[in-house]
């Protein structure tokens, strides 16, 4: 994918146009971070057809093949309370939750804190990263793998990944669906910093299956089961266990069936 390529499909004002796009480099996070530190603008987006030391969260890394998926990380400068970040991942979740729907009329469920699903199985994933200096907020990375047009994942991966193609049935065109979700994206994000967030919580909740259900949320070995809730103002998760509200930040949830 070139700069090119991708400013063919581009419908946005800002996000997407100065891009930097790489054949292969270690993460786009990383690259953005520097960039990000160096001045870029707000909207500045990173893009690899290949990461050679992708990340997830919690430490995990991100696994995607070479020219068939979307790897990417746009920077941003929200005026927006350190504590209120989460919502940046959210809003994320959200927008390509909506570009995968409108482009390919598919139905995604929005997974707390940052995965968007097909059909049960994860086809993104994002991690997004504060750039502080001096303890104060500089800028944030919003990273997202999308799979696109991956069939075959390892088997580690195979029962709970899918891709695009696999739930439509054919390829699909990575930079249109690029332009879908920055589109999609722009659009929340200027929602967000206008203080609305209520709108995008709200659609959040409405794009996910997880409420009222009991879920397990996995904290680094602790694991705490409840029903899912609701979601806070600043993004958190409000679990009912055992009758008692309790507001979590973070940890990956399974839904007990
Ligand atoms: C997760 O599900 O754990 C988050 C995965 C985030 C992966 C993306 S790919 C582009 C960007 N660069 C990285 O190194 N990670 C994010």
């Amino acid at each position: 994918m070139t700069e090119d390529s991708i400013r063919q499909y581009l419908r946005t004002k800002q996000f997407g146009r100065r891009t930097h796009a790489f054949e292969s480099i270690d993460s786009t996070n990383n690259k953005a971070k520097s960039l990000a530190l160096e001045g870029a603008e707000e909207g500045t987006l990173i893009i690899a057809d290949e990461q050679t030391a992708g990340r997830g969260r919690l430490g995990r890394t991100w696994q995607s093949e070479r020219g068939k998926n979307l790897t990417f990380s746009l920077i941003v400068r929200p005026t927006l309370p350190p504590d209120r970040l989460g919502l940046l991942s959210l809003t994320a979740g959200l927008a390509i939750a909506q570009a995968v729907k409108i482009l390919l009329n598919l139905s995604p469920d929005c997974k707390w804190p940052n995965d968007v699903l097909l059909d049960g199985k994860k086809f993104c994933g994002i991690l997004s990263e504060a750039v502080l200096q001096q303890r104060t907020l500089l800028a944030a990375i919003i990273g997202a793998g999308v799979n696109v047009n991956q069939t075959k994942f390892s088997p580690e991966l195979q029962p709970t990944a899918t891709s695009l193609s696999i739930e439509v049935g054919h390829d699909v065109n990575r930079e249109e669906v690029l332009a879908a979700i920055l589109l999609r994206l722009e659009h929340f994000y200027g929602i967000l910093l206008s203080g609305d967030s209520k709108v995008i919580l709200s659609q959040w909740r409405r794009s996910s299956m997880m409420f009222r259900k009991r879920i397990t949320v996995n904290q680094q070995g602790r694991t705490i089961m409840g029903t899912a809730s609701a979601l806070d103002d600043d993004g958190g998760l409000i679990l009912l266990v055992d009758g008692k509200k309790q507001k979590l930040l973070a940890g990956d949830v399974t839904i007990v069936h």
